[in-house]
């Protein structure tokens, strides 16, 4: 080693050992110091000094863009899940937009998904499920939710099918996977594309015929959120991630612009086929640097983000086991309010990665949902609701609202059943025993009880 290396990296032990000590002196925290009217949020980032040097060490590479710690995530995160390919992208919501506009290439044939097809989801969730295919020109086509899963009704399936139908596009909600045995038949059956929006539901587990895998590796392609609340986090960022060769060239393509050619940041003519191609209508050798195979996006993290997520990655699975452990610890407190609650029940063959504590408030109970969020804030506890409740009821609908740009199979009762009656509180990991039986506490005073 060099010099000049061998003081750089003391340089960088030196900053490391400041930095450690800069997380144990200002940011770390301690779960269990609690007082009554704390304010106890309903997620939140949790970490340790490795992801605050990891990020200064990020930093101190300057190098910006994906790198090596981009790699790295993308390799161990894929390792982690049990798929062949992910791809670190900057946001969940953009995960869900490369996902499907993946599908939406030419190189599918007749599986491609074109302006007019239909795409089956449901309307209870979060809004950026289903913005990419209403933006795109395709039709939504929405199906009731069923309580106390909160997952899609499955026996309506076959009646959203048309000859239009091109894929199912939904989400795993707050944890709880979706009846993927039934969705995945569905699919097989009618040759559709299956994708699993697994931003609320990463290190949940699934069982189909005794062969166990996480959410988000059972359909084609499945996307995740990096944004604080979610099960790990590194500030904003996610990913999306495919067994899939070809949907896996897709989905980089679009992220990187559209381009055809696979070079990482930084280095050139990766391929060793540079100038010696034809594309389109392009002359022979055009760089292949700048050939765009797609119309597409730069939708990529930064290495800073993925130094902390690769963090993140080593605490995934003590995260999951401290969610699941804080949801069965707020369900045992709840269990004697059923007269007036409906509590939350994990899918069939499911081992779900709680992302928080669902509740529905029976109707003509005495006590209405926002009677229990209202005593909730009051006591500094937040609360959540499912996301959009109903996305055809908002403001962006206005203009679509009875248009042919979406589909409603029979009525939405239970999602509007759902935008009226439910709530959830937190299960995250940074959540302590004695804040789990205070949120219960109060939920029980603010039923009198
Ligand atoms: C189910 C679901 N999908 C997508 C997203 C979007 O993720 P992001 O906030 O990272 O864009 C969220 C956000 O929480 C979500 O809950």
């Amino acid at each position: 080693m060099s010099n000049k290396m061998e003081e750089q990296k003391a340089a960088r032990e030196e900053i490391k050992k400041l930095v450690e000590d800069y997380y144990n002196r200002f940011l770390k925290t301690d779960k269990n110091e609690f007082s009554e009217g704390d304010r106890i949020p309903y997620a939140g980032r949790v970490f340790d000094e490795k992801e605050v040097t990891n990020l200064v060490d990020s930093a101190l590479d300057f190098w910006l863009t994906a790198g090596r710690y981009t790699d790295e995530f993308e390799t161990r995160f894929a390792q982690l899940l049990g798929v062949k390919y992910a791809s670190l992208v900057n946001s969940g919501s953009s995960a869900n937009l490369i996902a499907f506009m993946a599908l939406t290439a030419r190189e599918l044939g007749d599986r491609q998904i074109k302006r007019g097809d239909e795409v089956i989801t449901v309307a209870c969730g979060f809004p950026t499920t289903i913005a990419p295919i209403m933006q795109y020109g395709a039709i939504p086509v929405f199906v009731d939710v069923a309580v106390p899963q909160y997952n899609i009704d499955v026996t309506q399936l076959e009646k959203a099918l048309s000859s239009k139908t091109k894929a199912v596009m939904i989400a795993h909600t707050l944890g709880n996977p979706f009846d993927l045995k039934a969705v995945k038949e569905f699919c097989e059956k009618h040759n559709l594309w299956l994708v699993e929006d697994n931003c609320d539901s990463l290190g949940s587990e699934y069982t189909i015929d005794g062969e166990t895998r996480y959410t988000g590796t059972w359909g084609d392609i499945g996307t995740s959120s990096f944004y604080p609340p979610h099960h790990i986090t590194m500030g904003e960022g996610g990913c999306v991630y495919t067994n899939n060769a070809l949907l896996n060239k897709l989905i980089k393509s679009y992220r990187d612009w559209g381009r055809d050619c696979v070079c990482p940041p930084g280095k050139d003519n990766f391929c060793g086929r540079r100038f010696d191609g034809q594309f389109g209508q392009l002359p022979v050798g055009y760089d292949h640097k700048y050939v765009y195979s797609h119309l597409g996006y730069n939708l990529k993290a930064t290495d800073m983000q993925a130094a902390v997520g690769c963090a993140q990655l080593d605490k995934l699975v003590s995260f999951a086991d401290a969610r699941r452990a804080n949801w069965e610890r707020l369900k045992n407190n709840l269990q004697d309010l059923q007269d007036v609650l409906t509590l939350p029940e994990p899918a069939e063959g499911s081992r779900p990665s709680w992302f928080g504590f669902i509740i529905s408030v029976r109707e003509n109970c005495g006590v209405s949902r926002n009677d229990i969020t209202k005593a909730l804030e009051a006591h500094n506890i937040q609360t959540r609701l499912l996301f959009s409740g109903n996305i055809i009821k908002h403001p962006c609908f206005d203009e679509f609202r009875d248009t042919d740009a979406y589909r409603v199979v029979s009525d939405l009762k239970a999602t509007d059943y759902i935008m009226n009656n439910t709530f959830w509180i937190g299960v995250y990991p940074g959540l302590s025993d004695e804040k789990i039986d205070y949120m219960a506490k109060v939920i029980k005073e603010a039923l009198g009880r």
